[in-house]
């Protein structure tokens, strides 16, 4: 048995096309499996062994097919990558936002006397993203574009496209966060009740406000193509 067979993988997991179709043309990447229509794709990148899926938008997709990549690949890290938008004035489209903790910003049973964003049983309103993985995908930015800014901080996910001031306000009124998307939340929570470590790299697509829409469109492909080169420096960096 080589090294690779019996190194674990690092997951990766991207909402939409854009998000994963460079990674997997990088990795060689070969279809292993497909559970629940999700495709796991396995390759290398460089020595590293990965598994790729595309998880589809949304929190409930997202979930799951973090608990079956974990469960049928037993991954050493999580990386969710893909775009969001911004909540803050100073972090611009092109910017990259990397997790120190994500926040479920549409989870509210605070009428039953549960903190607002808390999600029973976990006692948690956010969840933590694993330090190293946090430091080694800034440092990989530094790498890829010294040019290109990169925030670390909290990440608020919900099952909405924000498109307006007033939903964006709401969000940075109740959790702060850097920026807003649909998955990453549910991928944190999964890997904590798994003790996986993760981190959520996110590339900003538009402002989360009446532009977005046009922004989305305009930049979502290039932005996923900035965050997926950053993982390849990422994952060589591991080696
Ligand atoms: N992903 C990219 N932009 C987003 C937005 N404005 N809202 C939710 N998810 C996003």
């Amino acid at each position: 048995m080589n090294e690779n067979q019996i190194k674990k993988p690092i997951g990766i997991i991207g909402a939409m096309d854009e998000e994963v179709s460079l990674l997997k043309g990088s990795a060689s990447a070969r279809l292993a499996e497909t559970v629940a229509g999700m495709e796991f794709f396995t390759g290398e990148l460089g020595d590293t062994p990965v598994v790729i899926v595309k998880c589809g938008i949304g929190k409930v997709n997202a979930g799951i097919c973090t608990q079956i990549l974990i469960s049928r690949f037993q991954p050493a890290a999580i990386i969710n990558t893909g775009v969001a938008g911004s909540l803050n004035a100073d972090i611009d489209i092109g910017d990259i936002v990397v997790s120190t903790e994500a926040v479920q910003h549409d989870f509210n049973v605070s009428e039953i006397g549960v903190a607002r964003g808390e999600i029973p049983p976990t006692g948690r309103v956010a969840f933590p993203a694993d330090s190293s993985l946090c430091r080694m995908a800034s440092e990989a930015v530094h790498l890829v574009s010294p040019e290109i800014h990169v925030f670390e901080g909290r990440i608020c996910s919900g099952d909405q496209f924000i498109s307006s001031r007033r939903q964006k306000e709401a969000i940075i009124q109740a959790f702060g966060g850097l920026c807003c998307e649909m998955e990453g939340a549910a991928i944190a929570q999964v890997c904590y009740l798994n003790e996986t470590p993760f981190v959520i790299l996110r590339a900003i697509s538009d402002k989360a406000d009446e532009s977005s829409e046009v922004s989305f469109a305009e930049f979502c492909e290039t932005s996923a193509h900035r965050c997926a080169a950053i993982v390849k420096a990422m994952i060589s960096s591991m080696e």
